[in-house]
């Protein structure tokens, strides 16, 4: 047998390999699996029907044979409290109308709201907060119609709730910034913007209740004083 015909043999011998492979078909329409392991990770995976294969029920065996059960309708997550205004008109109003910042402030609120504002709004509502970011200035993104001014009349509320689900051109932050991030941003531009910075500040709290302590203390002095004079 001379050499070429030999690669030639071979060559057919592969093509031929190659299409019993592609060409016979099992019952129910699938192909054999060449390596099933490929198709169907052999380690557990989270909801997977085991049976069910691209839509097919090959073995009925396994079929329904889950890791886990898809969560009840309506389950939360541990820790997670669901917000309950609806991302509409009416949902923007009521938020504005009934929520209020749980947030104490303070200065280390103020600084964890300015890094958050440096990370994630900055590009777009500037430095000042008259939305002049980067991005605006670059024109990549159209001017932002509100500016953060002492003069601009919206509720802390309203401004969660934009956060949240975004409002116009803003998409929601909600997937990247917890609760307790987004009310620190409130509070960030109310205070550093808009001139808002709430009346009652943590510090302030802190040194009435320091007060309150040293008056006790120097009080409960002065009794048992009184008691050991007394004796
Ligand atoms: C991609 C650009 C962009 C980014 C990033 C962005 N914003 Fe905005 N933001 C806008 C635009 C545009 C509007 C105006 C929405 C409208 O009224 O149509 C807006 C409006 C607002 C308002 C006014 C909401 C109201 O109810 O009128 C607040 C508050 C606000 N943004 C806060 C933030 C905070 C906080 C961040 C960072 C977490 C942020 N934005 C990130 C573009 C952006």
């Amino acid at each position: 047998m001379s050499k070429k015909y030999l690669n030639r043999l071979s060559k057919l011998a592969i093509v031929a390999v190659v299409f019993s492979f592609t060409s016979c078909k099992e019952e129910g329409g699938l192909a054999p699996e060449y390596m099933p392991d490929m198709y169907r990770s052999p380690s557990i995976e989270t909801y997977v029907d085991y049976g069910e294969l691209r839509g097919n029920y090959s073995d009925t065996n396994y079929t329904n044979k889950m890791s886990a059960r898809q969560p009840v309708k309506g389950t939360i997550h541990r820790g997670f409290l669901p917000y309950g205004y609806e991302n509409t008109p009416e949902g923007y109003a009521a938020a504005g109308e009934n929520l209020k910042n749980p947030i104490v402030f303070s200065d280390d609120i103020l600084d964890d709201g300015k890094k958050l504002y440096g990370m994630f709004c900055v590009h777009c509502h500037g430095k000042t907060g008259q939305g002049d970011g980067t991005i605006v200035q670059r024109g990549k993104f159209p001017p932002i119609p509100v500016k953060f001014l002492p003069t601009l009349d919206l509720a802390e509320g309203k401004m969660f709730h934009t956060i949240t689900y975004g409002k116009g051109l803003m998409g929601s932050h909600s997937p990247q910034l917890n609760k307790e991030e987004r009310w620190k941003l409130v509070h960030f531009i109310r205070a550093k913007f808009m001139e808002k910075v709430p009346a009652i500040t943590a510090s302030v709290e802190v040194a009435v209740v320091e007060e309150a302590i040293v008056e006790t203390v120097e009080t409960v002095e002065e009794v048992i004083q009184t008691e050991a004079n007394g004796h």
